[in-house]
């Protein structure tokens, strides 16, 4: 009962489209210092691993170390940068309610924390997973488009019972994506960005794939939530994703529906391969 209680006085104030103002008050010493340290220590373990529009647009946003970040102070750098607003919320939304904030142009930010015993893991995003892993490329003006392309497209997915293949897109792209640059791969997907085994593990070890960028393959592909990716995806530019996903997928999907799902580790005819992975280490269990 007192759980109960803690929870919806802490969240009595949702609006209608579940946001609501980012209650800065309630932040505590510790978690401005759980914000402090994994700012620190991403911070060195990115360099020379993420790209430089991420990079970029972290130093462009304005934040630092030294407190949780006040959302309007990210949204007036956004703003500037390519229009989009950063919007607090309880944490996950309804799907149609997370798509029609990205088609708006607003992101929603969980606006709590992780404790010090989840520094290295945690099964849902925090203000620190989407703040710092998201809200960086919303500074860049193509990828900023690529979201709000991809929220409209949520929309329409939902309507046409498609969201299984478009949900696979989010994930190697978005959230687990790899960019190919003239100094070698770089990471911009946010799930990566915002962990610190996986930021090294997706670029130096052996163990999983790394595969051209295939939009049909991708979406019929298999993923897990809680190991490190078997499969990684690389881009060349932010500019070939936006122009991949410009069609209308209604067709996509039609075929889609034909084809068997691949298992996240699988090297499938027709990859372009740039690494194919050792599988050490691998989980035994099955896609999710
Ligand atoms: N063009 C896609 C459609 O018609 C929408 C989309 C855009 C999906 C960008 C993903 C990313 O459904
Ligand atoms: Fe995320």
């Amino acid at each position: 009962m007192q759980a109960q209680a803690l929870v919806d006085d802490r969240h009595d104030d949702i609006r209608p489209d579940y946001t609501m103002a980012q209650p800065y008050g309630r932040y505590t010493s510790v978690d401005h210092a759980v914000w402090r340290k994994l700012f620190e220590r991403q911070g060195d373990f990115l360099k020379g691993r993420a790209c430089d529009e991420f990079l970029a647009g972290l130093a462009g946003l304005g934040a630092t170390k030294d407190h949780i970040p006040h959302f309007e102070r990210l949204t007036e750098a956004l703003m500037k940068a390519t229009g989009w607003q950063i919007v607090a919320v309880p944490g996950l939304v309804p799907d149609d309610v997370f798509f029609g904030h990205l088609a708006a142009r607003r992101f929603p930010v969980t606006w709590w924390i992780r404790k010090p015993e989840q520094m290295d893991y945690l099964q849902e995003p925090d203000a620190f997973h989407d703040i710092y892993g998201h809200v960086p490329l919303l500074m860049n003006p193509v990828f900023g488009d690529y979201m709000q392309a991809y929220g409209e497209g949520g929309l329409k997915a939902l309507k046409q019972n498609a969201l299984n293949y478009l949900a696979r897109l989010y994930w190697y792209t978005v959230e687990f994506g790899l960019i190919r640059t003239k100094d070698g791969l770089r990471i911009y997907g946010s799930g990566i960005v915002s962990s610190r085994g996986e930021s090294i593990y997706c670029l130096e070890s052996p163990a999983p794939n790394r595969i051209g960028f295939d939009l049909m393959r991708i979406m019929h592909t298999g993923y897990r939530l809680d190991t490190f990716q078997k499969s990684y995806f690389v881009i060349d530019s932010f500019q070939e994703l936006f122009d991949a996903t410009r069609p209308d997928f209604t067709p996509y999907y039609e075929q889609l529906r034909k084809l068997p799902q691949v298992p996240s580790g699988d090297i499938i005819e027709g990859d372009r391969v740039l690494h194919r992975g050792t599988r050490e280490g691998w989980d035994p269990r099955p896609d999710a």
